[in-house]
């Protein structure tokens, strides 16, 4: 494998110790401290991990830590029983946290909303006991279709008290998506809104729903949230408002004592294969993963204003919006809308006017800044922050630099966070006292994380050889299974190298051992921090009457990291004219979701493949990362003559 092109383009040198008035109150002050527990924790696992698990609230303590005795299915801490909403709530309510912010919400049309510990955990206790009159029991599985708004964390934690197991659908997903999702999950209850606040316009999700769940046998009652007042059809029965249930139900819920393998969530990510993977967390070992990353990643402290921006739709707004730090008793901000709604300094401002010490990004979103302009940061006051993240997709040192100058004052410590839907928490990081930061790296690993580069013959790569990044060891935080799939499980993730963990990403190590990943070496690509796997586009175009075959491949984009190219081959008598590609532009958003709606389509006669018929996804990656597009885009291109020059190669 060759990933020359990549390395050639992160050959960074620069190097940022710890500023020393930042580790004086770290939690891990000191590399030496850093590498000292580290040690520990690959030495003995199980004593480290349940010593960080005390923290939290067990009706009945652990006394195991790891068993991998039924590779590659791990289980942590399986003699102990606890709850995670339990953890997120109750247990701060004995303090001084009981009357802190847990969430400060701002609404895209400006309005606020603070929710206290103890607020936080009456409304949690009122919806639970609305899903267990909703007839929701322990195990049963509940779809979370919402947009940014408090009710959406409301809901998942509900859940995770009952022990239901919620599955949260991103709001930018068609209902197409949202009904392939919950069929797989065979969901009862979906909670949804009338509609979320985007960009001054409602994302009509509750419409969506409608038209989803006519056909999900499975589901029998919707929950609907008012947040934008539009029209929305009520199925009598069927769909009951949030306002009106919640009335019904007293305030009082005890949460029930949990097995610590018990199912948590599941969360569906894209694959190599064009159905998405029900990637599934259960209770106990994800809760001390995002506990434990949370705390020490961003060396939390009690008085933090802490901003995820992510959306709860995503594994990032899962265990970095809710449970790691309402598991630590945080204050977190939640913002409903767009960043450039009214204007483009919106997050600045709202840095500004909350005193943000915290802020947690994702790299395509530090590019759009960059983009909109200096002077929109300027403008504001960001001498509250003390800490900025990454997280999604590889960052580009310049953008990386942009970060650390105008947003961080050169002051601040950054955490690049490599991490993945399936790793429940984060795997790589900088800890900001203890360890030194280049501009694109994620630098070292977590605790307990064992990450290593091979070649493909299962070697390790010596230094800055690309390579295959794999993760050795068990962690508490990693996915146990796919929901409904175990044998794609192994098989994903597990007999690439037997028995080791398979990330999907391409990484190096430089000379001081710091990893690069350098992204996906498998057909998944990153859209402006969506996670989108290839096949699923292609066989939402393939789906489309016109279509006869496409090939969807990734290439460079400034912006968004990576941009989707199509190449289409139609239906014979079909024209491939600019209309059918508009047509199927809105079919694959349709499909999926705007967000997935490829940046070029280009038709072809016919798509270049390997004697055994395997379409040459190198030679179209190449060709779609060429730059220029010929002629118009509806011309078809002849790639009959590169795919016969190319077959010799193969
Ligand atoms: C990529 C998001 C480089 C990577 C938490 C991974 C990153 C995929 C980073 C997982 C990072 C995530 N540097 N690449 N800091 N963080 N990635 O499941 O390719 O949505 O495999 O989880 O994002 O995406 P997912």
């Amino acid at each position: 494998m060759s990933h020359s092109s990549i390395e050639s383009v992160s050959r960074e040198a620069r190097v940022f110790a710890p500023q020393e008035e930042f580790a004086r109150t770290a939690r891990v002050p000191s590399r030496e401290r850093y590498e000292e527990m580290y040690r520990r924790s690959l030495e003995s696992p199980d004593e480290f991990w349940l010593e960080i698990a005390k923290d939290l609230h067990w009706f009945r303590a652990p006394t195991k830590g790891l068993d991998w005795s039924n590779a590659p299915h791990a289980t942590w801490f399986a003699d102990g029983t606890t709850n995670l909403a339990y953890n997120c709530l109750d247990r701060h309510l004995d303090g001084a946290r009981r009357n802190k912010a847990a969430i400060i919400f701002e609404g895209e049309p400006g309005d606020q909303r603070t929710l206290t510990y103890q607020q936080l955990h009456r409304e949690v206790c009122r919806f639970s006991n609305v899903l267990g009159k909703l007839g929701v029991t322990k195990g049963d599985r509940v779809a979370i279709y919402m947009g940014m708004v408090p009710e959406a964390a409301i809901a998942m934690l509900a859940c995770a008290r009952i022990g239901a197991v919620h599955t949260v659908i991103f709001g930018g997903f068609a209902a197409e998506a949202v009904r392939d999702r919950v069929n797989d999950a065979q969901a009862k209850v979906v909670i949804t809104q009338d509609g979320a606040w985007r960009r001054g316009t409602v994302v009509p999700l509750k419409e969506n729903v409608d038209r989803a769940i006519a056909e999900t046998p499975t589901v029998k009652h919707t929950v609907v949230l008012k947040r934008t007042g539009n029209e929305v059809a009520m199925e009598a029965g069927r769909d009951h408002w949030w306002h009106d249930v919640l009335e019904a139900v007293p305030a009082k819920h005890e949460a029930p004592a949990l097995d610590a393998e018990h199912p948590l969530f599941i969360l569906y990510t894209s694959g190599t294969t064009g159905k998405p993977k029900g990637v599934l967390h259960t209770t106990g070992g994800y809760m001390v993963g995002a506990y434990a990353t949370t705390q020490y990643v961003f060396d939390l402290k009690e008085n933090d204003t802490y901003w995820c921006t992510a959306d709860v739709g995503w594994v990032t707004g899962h265990s970095y919006i809710v449970y790691g730090p309402l598991a630590n008793g945080a204050t977190c901000l939640m913002y409903e809308g767009a960043p450039n709604h009214p204007d483009q300094d919106r997050v600045w401002s709202m840095i500004e006017r909350y005193s943000v010490t915290i802020f947690y990004t994702a790299p395509t979103a530090i590019r759009a800044f960059v983009k909109w302009g200096d002077h929109h940061p300027m403008k504001h006051d960001l001498t509250s922050l003390r800490l900025l993240g990454t997280v999604g997709e590889p960052i580009n040192p310049e953008a990386w630099m942009w970060y650390r100058k105008l947003i961080g004052g050169e002051r601040c410590p950054i955490v690049d966070t490599w991490w993945q839907t399936e790793t429940g928490a984060i795997m790589m990081s900088p800890l900001p006292g203890a360890i030194a930061t280049k501009p694109g790296s994620c630098t070292l690993p977590f605790f307990g994380v064992a990450p290593k580069v091979l070649r493909e013959d299962g070697t390790e790569a010596g230094p800055n050889e690309g390579g295959l990044l794999v993760i050795e060891k068990p962690w508490p935080s990693m996915m146990r299974t796919i929901w409904g799939d175990d044998a794609r499980f192994a098989e994903t993730y597990f007999s690439r190298f037997p028995g080791i963990y398979f990330t999907g990403d391409g990484a190096r190590r430089d000379d001081d051992g710091f990893f690069w990943v350098m992204g996906r070496v498998d057909d998944v690509v990153n859209v402006s921090g969506h996670r989108l796997g290839t096949a699923e586009i292609e066989s939402a175009l393939v789906a489309h009457r016109s279509v006869a075959e496409a090939a969807v491949v990734g290439r460079p984009d400034a912006m968004k990291g990576q941009a989707l190219v199509a190449f289409v081959t139609v239906k014979g008598g079909v024209q491939p004219t600019a209309e059918l590609r508009a047509v199927l532009l809105d079919h694959v958003a349709n499909e999926i979701g705007k967000f997935a709606r490829p940046d070029d389509i280009r038709f072809t006669d016919m798509l270049p493949k390997t004697r055994s018929g395997k379409i040459m996804r190198r030679l179209l990656k190449e060709l779609a990362g060429g730059g220029e597009v010929k002629g118009d885009m509806t011309t078809l291109e002849d790639l009959s003559v590169l795919a016969k020059l190319r077959a010799d190669d193969e």
